[in-house]
Parts: C-alpha cells; structure tokens; sequence
C-alpha cells in the first residue's frame, strides 16, 4: 500500500537518503541491502522508501499509531523534525529500541542531509501475518 500524496508543497529532491536494509529481501524482493534515493524537504523518510518501492512496514498508514516504521538514524538527525512526544511514547513499543530510534513516518526532512537511515531486520516480523 502506498500512501498517498497530501496537498503539501514538496520541495525539489535535494536531500540524499540512504536506506540500509538489515533483510533487503523482505522489504524489496532483492538483495540489494543499500539504497540512496533524493529526498525533498517536507516529505518523511517512510514516504521516499515506499515510492521507491522499499516496503517499510506501516501498519497505521504513517500517523504515528504503531511503531511498525521504526528505524534507527545512522547519520543526519539535524536535518529532520524533532522528535513530538506521541512518536517518542510510540518508539519505545518498538523491539529493539536504540538511542537513533525514530519513526520513519514522523521524520521530516528539514535540512540538506545527508541521511542515513537502517532498517532493522525484525521489521517485518513484528506484524506476523495470519495464515489462510
Ligand atoms: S507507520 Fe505507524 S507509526 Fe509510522
């Protein structure tokens, strides 16, 4: 599922972001584990994966409901939006929390980068889908 574009004013793709994919093939269907893509200021980090086709979980569709977005940011913290206390009560629900952890869909970016961005390789274990 891809989320849909707002009527925000997205600025040019400046920004370089790369995402590290602890299990490529889970989220990409490849094993290509690294990927830098151009991102623009105002879009977040889950966004510019899912249009590239990087398929970060996003169980609540990017409104900071789970913590199913979680990632941990390698380099670049300043060139994104400050943490607001509902994502930092959700990231601590997230396996394997760390210092860098963030959710992606809450990661605005605001300043020039670069970005580097892990993936964790438990992403997509953490929603277990029901068998039919
Ligand atoms: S997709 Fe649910 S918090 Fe990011």
């Amino acid at each position: 599922m891809h989320m849909k574009h707002d009527q925000r004013e997205i600025a040019p793709p400046t920004v370089p972001v790369t995402y590290i994919l602890e299990d490529p093939e889970s989220l990409t269907d490849s094993d290509k584990a690294q990927y830098t893509l151009m991102g623009s200021r105002g879009q977040n980090l889950l966004e510019i994966a899912l249009d590239a086709d990087i398929n970060i979980e996003h169980a609540c569709g990017g409104v900071c409901a789970c913590s199913t977005c979680h990632a941990y940011i390698n380099e670049g913290q300043g060139s994104l939006s400050e943490p607001q206390e509902d994502e930092e009560d959700r990231v601590e629900e997230a396996p394997g929390l760390q210092h860098n952890s963030r959710l992606s869909c809450q990661c605005i970016i605001e300043g020039d980068g670069p970005i580097v961005v892990q993936i964790p390789a438990w992403n997509r274990n953490a929603v277990k889908e029901v068998p039919h």
